[in-house]
């Protein structure tokens, strides 16, 4: 257990790290955080950081370091449960919960990249007045998508209803560019499943999928008469019209990418081969506790780390942060979380290659978090370890605020 985080090292030089012994990197230097070598691990001058403060205040000092750079901010503020955790009082009035997390979110913002995106964790009890004030901070043309997580798949008997799921908002600095930039999702099994090579054809296997759209905005070019190679005619179906204008599917039909069911008499679909999907599996909005974990898992995980210590009551399984930094990152990308507690997202960026900066103003920042982030640098098991192969490596720089303005 590590504490007492006010007297430590007060040097502006990046500290000298324990084991293991890396090489070190020249790493930003930030005149108003103090390095603090013992909370420190591995490699040094990674540009990982892990602050320990009030997330605002070390935001401002970080500003300058983070603007424009950050591709991916998770935040999972205190729900405002009206509870006392261990670890965290979570019994905020409603009004300033309400200002608090907005004025945080409205600084994120400004340190996010051109396609960068911001993730909020929220439950039922806050979501719709946390989505308003967001719209209002950020812009509600940014709005991307409202994620449902199975945070739980077990009956909580004691509740009128029992409350299995919680939210993500997502919204990003452009989402033109946003769109263009996020990852699709592995291919999963059940998916590849349906991709079946129904006619021997040497590009692989393949599924269809139809080839009318609703006529809405439709243009006159898209309706025509279709004529099948068996000289069969083909009008779209009422309320609807041909995907591709009639030049471009006859090119599709000649170049055998047009399906007319086996005996050719069939509605003409389109073949979308396995090897096409390119940017991956578009994400969905239900995010089951199968694929992301639960509440739970992540308990359970933090608990396995530490034996007989206090639990962190709130933590988040990898598996959750996993998928959010695999959508809105890459390798080599900058990742903020001001509420790290635990130090979920900063361990899944470390064993997804990712940098981070994770900022805490907790004891926890120290006792759970850095303690968590040196077991990951030694090639700690748990979690994601065995999806991502992790074997360790990297480190951290942990800073504190220096006292008073500066
Ligand atoms: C719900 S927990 C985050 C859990 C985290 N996602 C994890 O997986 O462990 C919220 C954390 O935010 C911290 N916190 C609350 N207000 C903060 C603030 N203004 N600045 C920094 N940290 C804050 C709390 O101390 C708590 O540890």
């Amino acid at each position: 257990m590590v504490s007492d985080l006010k007297n430590d090292s007060s040097s502006v030089t990046m500290p000298e790290h324990a084991a293991p012994q890396e090489p070190e990197v020249a790493g930003p230097s930030f005149p108003s955080l103090v390095p603090v070598k013992r909370h420190s691990y591995g490699l040094a001058g990674t540009g990982n950081l892990l602050a320990h403060g009030e997330n605002l205040a070390v935001m401002e000092r970080l500003s300058d370091y983070l603007r424009g750079r950050v591709k991916c901010a998770y935040l999972d503020p205190p729900y405002r449960t009206g509870e006392r955790f261990t670890h965290y009082d979570d019994d905020a009035n409603h009004e300033d919960w309400l200002r608090d997390v907005t004025a945080r979110v409205r600084h994120v913002w400004e340190l996010l990249a051109d396609d960068g995106s911001i993730w909020i964790s929220i439950d039922d009890r806050e979501i719709h007045y946390l989505k308003v004030a967001i719209d209002r901070a950020v812009g509600r043309e940014n709005f991307i998508t409202t994620i449902i997580w199975q945070q739980r798949t077990t009956r909580e008997n004691r509740r009128v209803f029992s409350n299995n799921h919680e939210y993500l908002l997502l919204y990003a600095k452009n989402p033109r560019k946003f769109a263009k930039a996020r990852n699709g999702l592995a291919m999963t099994d059940d998916v590849r499943g349906r991709y079946v090579n129904q006619d021997g054809d040497p590009r692989g296997p393949w599924q269809s999928v139809s080839a009318n759209v609703q006529a809405g905005h439709a243009v006159a070019s898209q309706f025509y008469v279709i004529t099948a190679p068996n000289g069969r005619k083909h009008v779209p179906p009422n309320g609807r019209c041909w995907v591709y204008n009639q030049r471009r599917m006859e090119l599709e039909i000649a170049q055998g990418n047009v399906w007319f069911g086996k005996d050719g008499n069939g509605v003409p679909r389109l073949k979308k081969f396995l090897g096409s999907g390119g940017r991956g599996l578009t994400p969905e909005t239900l995010w089951g506790a199968n694929d992301v974990g639960t509440n739970d898992h992540a308990k359970k995980h933090i608990h396995s780390l530490f034996p007989g210590e206090p639990l962190f009551d709130t933590p988040k399984p990898e598996q959750l942060i996993n998928r959010v930094l695999h959508i809105g990152s890459n390798p080599g990308d900058l990742v903020l979380d001001p509420y790290l507690g635990s130090g979920t997202t900063a361990a899944v960026a470390l064993k997804t290659n990712r940098r981070f900066v994770g900022i805490e103003s907790g004891e926890q920042a120290a006792t759970v978090a850095a303690a968590r982030l040196r077991q990951v640098v030694e090639g700690e098991g748990g979690g994601i370890s065995q999806l991502v192969d992790w074997a360790g490596g990297g480190g951290f720089d942990f800073l504190r605020l220096r006292q008073g303005r500066s």
